[in-house]
């Protein structure tokens, strides 16, 4: 069955670009984002992994570690990572996950037939400290992910996590967040000094709290 928000993830062993990989020893304490791609060696991954590279430092910032996957073996990620350094004038300074046997693909359910019957998709997992999946989204094959919007979901779950608020749409880190609605406007206020704006009785702002 397909993981769900709140599931604790499964845990694997598997052989990556980097060596093998026990999944939970790996990411110890910190959050992680896992995300598949189709295949080593096409144009739209090499982008997107070149990508993460660059944002290396915004994941460590936020005790992030990332974690690619492909149903490709380990020598070949190896090759390939020569051609995402050379094009996309990077370092790839993190580990892809070496799938041949699909087994960690089948246990995250990364493939999807109707799609690609051999393939894996563009999932992304966003797991946290106690491994409880706190994301998931797939995209198609021919759209390469936005990985600042991963970024963004992990400022919002990391904010949302350690106060009573909520992050509206489009939010980014610094903009004003909503009062949960388990939380009364007279609480609030003791609990928002820097002011809530009752806009209706169940849409209030606040500064964001940690700014
Ligand atoms: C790509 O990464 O460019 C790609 C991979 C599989 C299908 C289509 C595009």
């Amino acid at each position: 069955m397909a993981l769900r928000l709140g599931d604790v993830v499964p845990n694997f062993t598997q052989d990556s670009s980097e060596g093998s990989i026990d999944f939970y020893s790996w990411a110890g304490d910190s959050w992680v984002v896992l995300f598949s791609h189709p295949a080593d060696f096409t144009p739209v991954c090499t982008t997107e992994l070149g990508t993460v590279a660059k944002l290396k430092p915004e994941f460590d910032k936020r005790n992030v570690k990332v974690l690619a996957l492909s149903v490709d073996t380990a020598d070949h990620h190896r090759d390939w990572i020569g051609d995402i350094n050379e094009t996309q004038s990077t370092n790839v300074n993190y580990p892809i996950l070496a799938d041949p046997d699909r087994s960690v693909s089948d246990l995250y359910d990364m493939i999807h037939p109707n799609a690609n019957n051999t393939l894996t998709v563009r999932s992304v997992f966003i797991v946290d400290p106690n491994k409880k999946l706190r994301l998931t989204f797939t995209y198609p094959a021919s759209t390469g992910r936005n990985f600042e919007e991963i970024l963004r979901v992990i400022d919002s779950l990391q904010l949302t996590d350690s106060y009573g608020v909520a992050t509206p749409a489009d939010w980014k880190d610094g903009g004003d967040v909503v009062v949960v609605p388990s939380i009364s406007t007279e609480d609030a206020q003791q609990r928002f000094p820097k002011g809530v704006t009752v806009v209706k009785p169940y849409l209030r702002t606040t500064p964001q709290p940690n700014k």
